[in-house]
């Protein structure tokens, strides 16, 4: 269930690989007691039905894709601990007030599409059309990869939730940094999750022979793209009221041959931050600085948002659900999230809250991720009980 053409654990979304692991997911949720569906995002989903029609479900998600290189804990053990618990569930004859609904989002990671949290999105209705309609460098239409796992891309604005249709998510995660392994905790409760804004740059300049072009009578775009990759650095790196982190994770030179003079870069970069004003006030000036170094070099540079993602805040009242939960589990913190997740999208409709486990070492996006049994066992075992707590206050 893994690319073996790739290192470490990679389950890229719309791949075989990413098909067969949902299918084995399906066969657990069916051996668990829950009813399986597919919904217009291509989320899978397994329901247990609640004792009182009128409550709106308890919804616990993540995903099972993966980053390239990635581990095999980030995503995956959220989605499997919703399994476990709706297998006790079963076990026991527990019959809960609220449905409860497990989620296995598609396409969590940043994608060649552009987009992450696709399957969420679609979910909350913030997949646009424009969104849709993007394509990968394979050729497939990311309408065409939801419809491919079974999802009915034409139906997500109708069939999307809306507020108040879920009644609280949850999502277990493993940290991905350091601050619970250091701080010796074996559980983290989440206070907030930081924004994301990605954008494309494209820089262009003119490819011409290395050897016989004077210095002074280039149009080199790699030159010129080095400077805003280290500008970027260099804007995140000051000082501001909340952390900032900024990153070019993927970055392509053309044509990218020893003697020529590079004419064409293209590069992604993301910003973070739990407040988006902040995020808003770097890019303002990234883009100013690029349009100096487009005119001081004659290259012409475009900058693309590729996506945005709120930052949110975790509700006083859920906090505190989950860390009562927590505290009879372990020793926990509270602690915001640097990275991403399903739960940024469920905001928009629902209450909701964070368990995180500790990374070792704080690795996490590389095959080295790991996270002890009994850690991973605490956290399933904290999310169980918030989930009984939110069930019957
Ligand atoms: C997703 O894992 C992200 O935070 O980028
Ligand atoms: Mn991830
Ligand atoms: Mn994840
Ligand atoms: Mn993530």
């Amino acid at each position: 269930m893994v690319d073996p053409s790739k290192p470490g654990w990679t389950r890229r979304p719309f791949t075989p690989w990413y098909q067969e692991g949902r299918s084995w997911l399906e066969q657990q949720m069916e051996q668990s007691g829950l009813q399986v569906s597919t919904d217009a995002g291509g989320n899978l989903i397994g329901k247990i039905e609640g004792s009182k029609a009128h409550l709106k479900p308890i919804m616990i998600g993540s995903h099972t894709d993966t980053v390239i290189g990635g581990g095999r804990f980030d995503g995956i053990i959220g989605v499997i601990a919703g399994i476990e618990i709706a297998r006790r569930l079963q076990e026991t004859g527990t019959t809960l007030n609220h449905s409860l609904e497990i989620v296995d989002f598609t396409a969590e990671e940043p994608s060649e599409f552009g987009i992450s949290t696709i399957g969420s999105r679609a979910m909350v209705g913030n997949l646009s059309p424009e969104m849709l309609k993007r394509t990968d460098p394979t050729g497939l239409v990311l309408e065409d990869g939801i419809r491919m796992i079974g999802g009915n891309p034409d139906k997500i604005e109708e069939l999307a939730r809306r507020k108040g249709d879920v009644s609280l998510y949850l999502e277990l995660h493993i940290e991905q940094g350091p601050v619970l392994e250091q701080n010796k905790k074996q559980l983290g409760v989440v206070t907030g999750i930081v924004g994301i804004h990605r954008y494309r740059v494209t820089v262009e300049g003119k490819p011409n022979h290395a050897g016989t072009t004077p210095m002074d009578m280039r149009f080199d775009a790699l030159t010129g793209a080095s400077e805003l990759v280290l500008e970027l650095e260099r804007l995140c790196k000051e000082s501001y009221s909340d952390p900032v982190v900024g990153t070019v994770g993927k970055f392509i030179n053309e044509p990218n041959g020893a003697n020529v003079i590079p004419g064409l870069v293209t590069f992604e970069l993301e910003v973070r931050s739990i407040d988006s004003k902040i995020i808003e006030m770097i890019m303002k000036k990234f883009a100013d600085f690029s349009n100096r170094v487009a005119t001081e070099r004659s290259l012409c540079i475009t900058l693309d948002n590729l996506s945005k993602s709120d930052a949110i805040r975790v509700l006083p009242d859920i906090q505190e659900i989950v860390a009562d939960a927590c505290g009879i589990v372990g020793e926990s913190q509270y602690l915001p999230s640097g990275a991403g997740h399903d739960a940024n999208q469920l905001a928009t409709i629902a209450p909701v809250g964070m368990i995180f486990v500790p990374s070792r070492d704080g690795r996490s996006h590389c095959p080295e991720e790991w996270t002890d049994f009994e850690d991973v066992t605490r956290g399933v075992e904290a999310l169980a009980r918030a989930i009984m707590n939110f069930d019957h206050s």
